[in-house]
């Protein structure tokens, strides 16, 4: 399966921020245990690369992802981490590049036409459209998807993205998935809320 595959069953990607391994693996706990099985951990603190490494070995069915991977040293540390997939807020063509050579499957963050065709010249047909909300919600989202529908890119906005929202992007058939820090070391009643959620958009 793919990894828009698997993400188009998972539906909901909590976008971690993680202060040390013990941290980790407690949040990813919850998640796996109230039904969240994905989780981007983001190269924003220093303990990431061993969440991820660590996170990948208990929990092998969960997707776990690498964030914020803004250069080609902390790409390879995650796909060496053993993560599933990694996303950038922007799209650094360096970093898109890397990727591909690696096969590690890599969503560059776009938020403009120009930026998502400079990515699909590359070769990426999943992309994080970020930052969400403040790029102009599901209206732009929707705008920017119309010209490439007949591509097949699949799209995971972050960025502002809530539970009040969250259901209006999952509506659109080009999303793949949604992230967001709203699920960062939140009580498991909003992990168990989303995952409600999540299991009624499973494709
Ligand atoms: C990201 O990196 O995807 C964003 O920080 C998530 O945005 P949010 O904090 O608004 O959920």
């Amino acid at each position: 399966m793919t990894l828009v595959e698997q993400l188009e069953k998972i539906k909901i990607v909590p976008v971690l921020v993680l202060n040390s391994l013990d941290e980790g693996m407690a949040v990813c706990t919850d998640l796996y245990n109230n039904g969240l099985r994905a989780a981007e951990i983001t190269f924003r603190t220093s303990a990431a690369e061993e969440v991820i490494r660590e996170a990948s070995k208990r929990f092998p069915d969960m997707i776990i992802g690498a964030g914020t991977v803004l250069n080609v040293a902390d790409l390879h540390r995650a796909f060496d981490a053993g993560a599933k997939f990694a996303v950038a807020p922007g799209f650094n063509p360096t970093v898109v590049k890397e990727a591909i050579k690696c096969g590690f499957d890599f969503a560059p963050g776009v938020c403009t036409p120009s930026e998502a065709e400079q990515a699909m010249e590359l070769g990426c047909k999943f992309l994080k459209f970020f930052p969400a909300e403040a790029a102009g919600g599901t209206a732009m989202l929707k705008s920017l998807i119309a010209p490439y529908k007949h591509l097949g890119i699949r799209f995971m906005p972050t960025g502002g993205v809530k539970p009040a929202n969250v259901e209006s992007y999952l509506e659109i058939p080009e999303v793949a998935a949604v992230g967001g820090t709203w699920l960062n070391k939140c009580p498991v009643e909003t992990i168990r809320a989303a995952a409600e959620i999540a299991k009624k958009y499973a494709k």
